[in-house]
């Protein structure tokens, strides 16, 4: 299968998850555009990409995901970068979770959350995939059916819940519920959207916390990259796969990819499966294209 002359763009290609999916995008001859706020990071991982691949395949280009105008301006850099024609979008720019409140019980008055998780882990998400439908929309599909693929980075934390993380959680299940809803909308416009939720994977991520990673390998929890590159690849081209979540659980799962399409939750009653369908049905019409 030939990717030569298919495009993407790349959230948080600065480092972590999309700086090695960028480069296995790179070694498929797909052509990138890498957004980051960290416009030097993202600079170096262009020209040092571009210096393997020797030619110019990567270009970088500064973009805070919480922000939509930067986000804006950021997309149309990169269409123009790309040639008009965007094949891929990866929204994976993320952080890990902040203390959203004041510790202080005793403290006067009513402080304002620190919701910058929300708006990097959850709404950044959300605007990239606002802006890569909007593009796709006005492509016609490619040699491989598909107007665009959208495959973004969740966490098992997106499925699981952790009492400590709560805005981290609420913003990765957030995007579970968008994925798992809106990604089996969008196969009619031949348009795919996917998860993936992996559990610790070594990044620049947690570097802060001194032992994270030794500890989390003692205990056996860490996910090997090679296991979401496999993923991420498995999603390219012709694959109609959409509105699914890959699990990347830490221990044996008995498949040597390291990843699974996790199911859904069970209904718990029969009607609770007609409600999701009575609902589609009312709702639905507000996602047609007009025109
Ligand atoms: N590493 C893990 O253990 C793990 C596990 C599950 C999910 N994830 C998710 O994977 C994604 C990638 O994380 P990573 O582990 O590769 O981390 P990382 O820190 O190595 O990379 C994150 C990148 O996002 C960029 N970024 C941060 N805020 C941004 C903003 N406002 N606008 C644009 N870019 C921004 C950073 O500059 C960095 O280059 C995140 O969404 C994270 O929540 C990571």
């Amino acid at each position: 299968m030939s990717f030569q002359g298919q495009t993407a763009y790349v959230t948080g290609g600065a480092s972590g998850i999309a700086r090695a999916v960028t480069r296995m995008l790179v070694v498929k001859g797909i052509k990138v555009c890498i957004a980051d706020i960290n416009k030097q990071g993202a600079e170096a991982v262009a020209q040092e990409l571009n210096e393997e691949a020797g030619s110019q395949c990567v270009s970088a280009v500064a973009v805070d995901v919480a922000d939509w105008d930067s986000q804006v301006a950021g997309f149309q850099t990169a269409i123009k970068e790309l040639g008009g024609r965007i094949d891929y979008v990866y929204p994976i720019a993320g952080i890990a979770e902040v203390n959203w409140l004041p510790n202080r019980p005793k403290q006067e008055g009513f402080v304002k959350p620190n919701l910058s998780v929300w708006d990097v882990d959850g709404t950044g998400v959300l605007y990239t995939s606002a802006l890569a439908i909007q593009q796709f929309r006005r492509q016609e599909p490619n040699k491989f059916g598909f107007r665009g693929k959208i495959a973004t980075v969740s966490s098992v934390r997106g499925l699981y819940a952790v009492p400590s993380m709560p805005i981290y959680c609420a913003a990765k299940f957030g995007v579970v519920g968008f994925v798992r809803s809106f990604g089996k909308h969008l196969p009619k416009e031949k348009i795919t959207l996917n998860a993936m939720c992996p559990a610790i994977v070594k990044t620049g991520i947690s570097i802060g916390r001194s032992d994270w990673y030794d500890k989390a390998q003692k205990l056996n929890l860490i996910v090997k990259m090679e296991a979401l590159l496999d993923a991420f690849e498995s999603l390219l081209g012709g694959s109609d796969v959409s509105g699914e979540c890959f699990e990347f659980p830490p221990g044996d799962i008995g498949n040597p990819s390291g990843w699974i399409l996790k199911p859904q939750n069970e209904y718990t009653t029969p009607e609770s499966e007609v409600h999701v369908q009575y609902s589609d049905s009312q709702f639905a019409h507000q996602h047609e294209p007009v025109e």
